[in-house]
This record gives C-alpha cells, structure tokens and sequence, in this order.
C-alpha cells in the first residue's frame, strides 16, 4: 500500500526491517541501547558489533543514564543494507493517560527530524512500542500517522520515501486500515 503525500511517498509494507535498503531504519529500542529481543535484537544481531560500539559510545558520552523515552539518536549501520540505524526509546503502554501518545509522537517526529538533518532520502519504520510495550496497535497507528502527517505538512518534499514495516499480518492490517483513514 503506498501513497504521494506533500511530496513524500508512504508505503505500508510486511516484512522485516532488518531487509530494508532505506538510508535509515529505526530500532525500536530500550533506554539502554545495548540490545534486547524484538526488533531490536534482531537490528543488534544482523548489524553487528558496530551498532554495539556505538550505543555505548552515546551512553558514556550523551546519555549516562540511558537514552529517555521519545528520544532517539544515531549509530551507522554495520552490515546492514540501510547505511544507518536511528535508536528510539518507545513508551511503555500504561494504559494511555500517562503521556504515552506524545511519547510515541516524539519517537517519530525525532527519527525522522534526524533523518532530514541528515539529508536522508528514505527512512523505515517498525510499528514502535507495540511488541514488548505492550501498546495497542491501532492507538500507534493513529499516533505514527499523525506524527509522519505534521512532519510532511512542514517539510514537504524533503524526504522522499518513508516507509512502515509492519512484521505480522495483523500490525499490517490494522496499520492499513488507519493510513486509509489518515491519508
Ligand atoms: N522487522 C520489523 N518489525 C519487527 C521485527 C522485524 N525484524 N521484529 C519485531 N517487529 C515488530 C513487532 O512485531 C512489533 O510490532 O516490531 C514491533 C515492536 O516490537 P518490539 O520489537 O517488541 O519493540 P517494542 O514493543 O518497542 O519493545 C521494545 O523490546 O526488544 C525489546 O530491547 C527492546 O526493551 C525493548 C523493547
């Protein structure tokens, strides 16, 4: 499913993040940056050791106590096709009125304000947050089409592919039915 909107062509795919050519993909990470399951495992384990280095590298120089929730920053990507890896910490879903929504907003709207400070043409997505985090899949749907939808009203054009890959058939039909509803 694919779309043009305000310059930049959206596309909802199935599949593993860890397989897109993007410039950039986005990790789904913890505030530790050093790994876990999930995508991030698999991000970890595919891209190699370098990813490792430099997590650990932002952690002692930036982000002693862990990199915050909807915060993110960027480490190249090792043997991964896409050149780099930007790191997001998802929120925890604790049931919605504890500021989870602008926590997820920020996850997106920082990846992808990295991605154009760094000139990137393509950027990839997972569905954050809502693996382990536990958040609903419609509700972050909802909130990455939002963020992705303020972000190209204000910088049309300037990325020319963002793509979200969803990695179960029922992330990619929920994910579907809102950018149907979104875009
Ligand atoms: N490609 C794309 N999406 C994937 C992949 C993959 N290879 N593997 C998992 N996913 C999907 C999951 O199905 C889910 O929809 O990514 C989404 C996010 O799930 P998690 O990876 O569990 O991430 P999250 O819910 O944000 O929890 C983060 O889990 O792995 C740990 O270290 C991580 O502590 C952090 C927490």
């Amino acid at each position: 499913m694919e779309k043009v909107i305000h310059g930049t062509r959206i596309v909802l795919k199935k599949g593993d993040i860890t397989e897109e050519d993007c410039d950039a993909i986005v990790n789904a990470a913890n505030s530790s940056l050093m790994g876990g399951g999930g995508v991030d495992g698999a991000i970890h384990k595919k891209g190699g050791r370098i990813i490792h280095e430099e997590c650990l590298r932002i952690r002692k120089e930036e982000y002693p106590q862990g990199l915050p929730e909807g915060e993110a920053v960027i480490t190249r990507g090792g043997n991964l096709k896409a050149r780099f890896v930007i790191h997001t910490v998802g929120p925890v879903w604790r049931g919605g009125n504890v500021g989870e929504g602008d926590l997820l907003f920020n996850c997106y709207m920082n990846s992808l304000m990295i991605a154009l400070r760094n000139g990137f043409s393509c950027i990839a997505f997972p569905a954050i947050s809502t693996g382990a985090f536990g958040y609903p899949l419609r509700e972050a749907a909802k909130t990455a089409f939002s963020a992705i939808r303020q972000f190209l009203e204000k910088n049309n054009g300037k990325i020319k592919e963002i793509r979200m890959v969803l990695y179960t058939d029922e992330a990619f039909r929920i994910f579907s039915q809102v950018f149907s509803e979104f875009f």
